[in-house]
């Protein structure tokens, strides 16, 4: 199972507080660990946690050298814990951007954990959808004919992807908007939404439980009819 988490509300959940914005992304930040080993421990296959979007530049200066502090002290602080736990670290998105030191410390965690059989967590850093693929489309607009699993290939190798993720099956928004902010579109797009007003500091083990619940009383049907029903008494793209 593939999950991915838009992990949202870090700032509002400050605000309440009468805190920087920054105390809020430092409560974010808390909060992976518990989804990260909660996740592992129900044998979920990959985890995809959005940490920084391409967007997300356009924010102050401090609020994204904050973030990036976290992120650094995320990949030397956990790369341990997902060793113990068999976790293996991926850093999705562009590196172009990134400073030497960060990327050198991706590629470590990365190294480090690439042997680990358990859960790949994915961590989705200077990430956009629309960019990569549309960087993708550029790689292979000299190819006269393209099959899917090429096109799929390219597009992690675009993304930093160890390897082609499978499609999302459920994708958690905390926060309590509902959107999909340029995250994972192409391996989205028959991902269950789930849509939840708890900020992101507050999700916790069992916020993450009832997810899972939840996910479970949907009927997948990749355009399928429900195995009940005769054929042709659908008319949903479901
Ligand atoms: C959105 O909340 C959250 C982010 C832009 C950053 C997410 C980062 C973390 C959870 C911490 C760092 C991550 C790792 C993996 C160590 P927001 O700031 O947009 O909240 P708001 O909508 O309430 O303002």
């Amino acid at each position: 199972m593939h999950i991915a988490i838009i992990m949202d509300g870090n700032g509002r959940w400050a605000a309440q507080r009468h805190l920087p914005r920054t105390a809020g992304h430092r409560a974010g930040a808390k909060a992976v660990d518990a989804i990260v080993a909660a996740a592992a421990r129900h044998g979920v296959g990959t985890l995809s946690l959005y940490a920084f979007s391409a967007a997300n530049w356009n924010r102050p200066t401090a609020e994204v050298s904050a973030l990036f502090t976290l992120l650094r002290r995320h990949l030397l602080t956990q790369t341990r814990r997902c060793l113990e736990q068999s976790i293996r670290m991926n850093v999705i998105g562009r590196r172009d951007r990134l400073s030497t030191d960060l990327r050198q410390l991706i590629e470590h965690s990365e190294r480090a954990t690439a042997h680990c059989a358990g859960m790949c967590l994915r961590i989705a850093v200077d990430y956009s959808a629309q960019h990569s693929l549309v960087e993708t489309c550029r790689c292979l607009q000299s190819q006269s004919s393209l099959e899917r699993s090429r096109f799929v290939e390219q597009l992690a190798a675009v993304d930093h992807a160890t390897a082609p993720a499978p499609d999302v099956d459920l994708l958690i928004r905390t926060g309590g908007e509902q959107r999909l902010s340029d995250f994972l579109l192409w391996e989205c797009a028959y991902a269950e939404l789930y849509f939840v007003d708890c900020p992101w500091p507050d999700f916790d083990a069992q916020a993450f439980e009832e997810a899972l619940a939840e996910y479970g009383r949907r009927e997948r049907r990749f355009g399928g009819i429900p195995a009940a029903q005769t054929a042709g008494s659908s008319s949903s793209h479901g």
